[in-house]
């Protein structure tokens, strides 16, 4: 008898452990620009998924943030946090398809109040190569490489999605319930796990 359990024990211990790429819904996603990305994760929260490609000698991490079953006239936006897993201190992307001519805009924005409509700032890091895309009048993907500052394993993450503002020229406060209050963890860049 307890040959069987130990093994049955064992097993549920390694899928609560090892991340099970297979079952992730990321791993069959293909990026219309066909970009390729190493490892991904599909977020617990707000219909998001983080792609991305770490590179340990240059501490350079390429990333696609995909959020899926949005609108036209909602932002999106993903951040590192060196602050910890909060909303202010974010060092956040932010994506949205302008009301005007719908092309995208994307642009940086450090997170410094509760109160923020994220206007363009810099931030702790070096951004480059950034652009987003607006498809199937549902999917919002920012991508961009972000230089981080020194070889960090682990980052914490915060992502969040709210709509644009009455005139649909920036972004407006995002809902502060549900979902949108648990849209953070960490992320280890090497393994893929989170928390
Ligand atoms: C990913 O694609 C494979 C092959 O088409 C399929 O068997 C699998 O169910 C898909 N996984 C998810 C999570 O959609
Ligand atoms: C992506 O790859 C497909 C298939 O190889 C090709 O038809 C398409 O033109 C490529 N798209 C871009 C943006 O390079
Ligand atoms: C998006 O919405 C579709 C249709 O309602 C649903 O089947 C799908 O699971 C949703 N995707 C995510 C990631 O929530
Ligand atoms: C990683 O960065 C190093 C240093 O800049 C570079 O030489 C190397 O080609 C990069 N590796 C990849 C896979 O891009
Ligand atoms: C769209 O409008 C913005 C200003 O609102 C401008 O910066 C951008 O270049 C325009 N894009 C296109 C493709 O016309």
């Amino acid at each position: 008898m307890h040959k069987a359990v130990l093994p049955a024990a064992l097993f549920v211990l390694i899928t609560l452990f090892t991340p099970s790429f297979a079952s992730q819904a990321c791993k069959n996603h293909t990026f219309s620009n066909n970009r390729t990305f190493a490892s991904c994760v599909d977020l617990p929260v707000l219909n998001s998924f983080l792609h991305w490609n770490y590179n340990r000698s240059s501490y350079a991490l390429d990333v696609a943030f995909r959020h899926v079953n949005t609108t036209h006239s909602r932002w999106v936006a993903w951040a590192i946090n060196p602050s910890g897993k909060q909303m202010i201190g974010s060092q956040a992307l932010v994506a949205y398809q302008r009301n005007n001519n719908g092309s995208m805009r994307v642009y940086t924005s450090p997170v410094e109040s509760y109160a923020t409509t994220l206007p363009e700032g810099r931030l702790k890091y070096m951004v480059s190569r950034m652009s987003a895309t607006f498809e199937n009048e549902s999917e919002t993907t920012i991508f961009a490489t972000v230089h981080l500052t020194s070889d960090m394993l682990t980052i914490n993450q915060v992502w969040q999605e709210g709509p644009l503002n009455g005139k649909a020229d920036g972004p407006s406060m995002h809902a502060t319930s549900g979902d949108h209050i648990t849209s953070f963890g960490t992320l280890n860049l090497v393994t893929g796990t989170t928390s």
